[in-house]
């Protein structure tokens, strides 16, 4: 299933010429397991019943590993068709399988809810406060009451660009914080990421349930 909602072209162009320029591992993000991701998710949802979405999912292949975990209701959201064409093509007729939405998340106006939402890499490029507002009111319209939410952030010692553009740090405390009451702070765990250009990145994981 295929939706399109409305966004600002910069970020739509953005990460389009980035995907469109750029092979998976060619980006700074490139994983070929996303291990920690796929951890925290079947210990949260352990019934392949769970809706997951993962948001600004891109090309990552988060979406392969949940497929080979017999997870049956799994959508994938990112601003950039072309980065969701390439998942597409990657897993073939598997592909129909998955809802794919291309949206702005900081625009996106869930239809229904999920049970867990995971984001990596996307909310630390919203560095200002009314998008960062508008990403949790997104939160609060995919999810309900006891639903998960993964968040994996740049450390505070991490880059402080990615994709060449400016982002917001966090620590699990200090994104729990800018979360709000609303969710509590179950897990929290820091990983250095191995980049295909032989660097590393310090990421920061946070997973919430959904309080009310
Ligand atoms: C650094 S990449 C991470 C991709 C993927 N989560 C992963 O871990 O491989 C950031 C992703 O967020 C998407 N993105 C950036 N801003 C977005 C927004 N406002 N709404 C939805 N997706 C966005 C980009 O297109 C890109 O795929």
């Amino acid at each position: 299933m295929l939706q399109t909602y409305i966004f600002p072209m910069e970020t739509r162009a953005h990460w389009d010429n980035t995907y469109t320029t750029k092979s998976d591992t060619q980006v700074s993000w490139y994983q070929p397991v996303p291990e920690r991701s796929l951890a925290l998710i079947t210990s949260a949802a352990p019934d392949p019943s769970a809706a997951i979405i993962d948001v600004g999912g891109g090309a990552s292949r988060l979406v392969d590993a949940l497929l080979a975990e017999y997870y049956a209701d799994i959508t994938v959201l990112d601003v950039s068709e072309v980065a969701l064409g390439r998942s597409r093509e990657r897993l073939g007729d598997a592909a129909e399988k998955i809802t794919w939405i291309t949206a702005d998340i900081t625009r996106w106006q869930p239809q229904r809810t999920w049970d867990v939402l995971h984001d990596r890499a996307v909310f630390h490029f919203l560095t200002d406060k009314t998008a960062q507002d508008a990403y949790v009111a997104a939160l609060m319209a995919a999810t309900k009451a006891g639903s998960t939410i993964i968040i994996a952030t740049f450390a505070l010692d991490g880059p402080e660009r990615c994709s060449g553009l400016p982002v917001q740090r966090y620590s699990a405390e200090t994104l729990a914080a800018r979360l709000g009451p609303d969710f509590s702070l179950y897990a929290a765990s820091k990983e250095t990421h191995p980049t295909p250009f032989g660097t590393t990145q310090q990421f920061s994981y946070a997973a919430f349930r959904r309080r009310s």
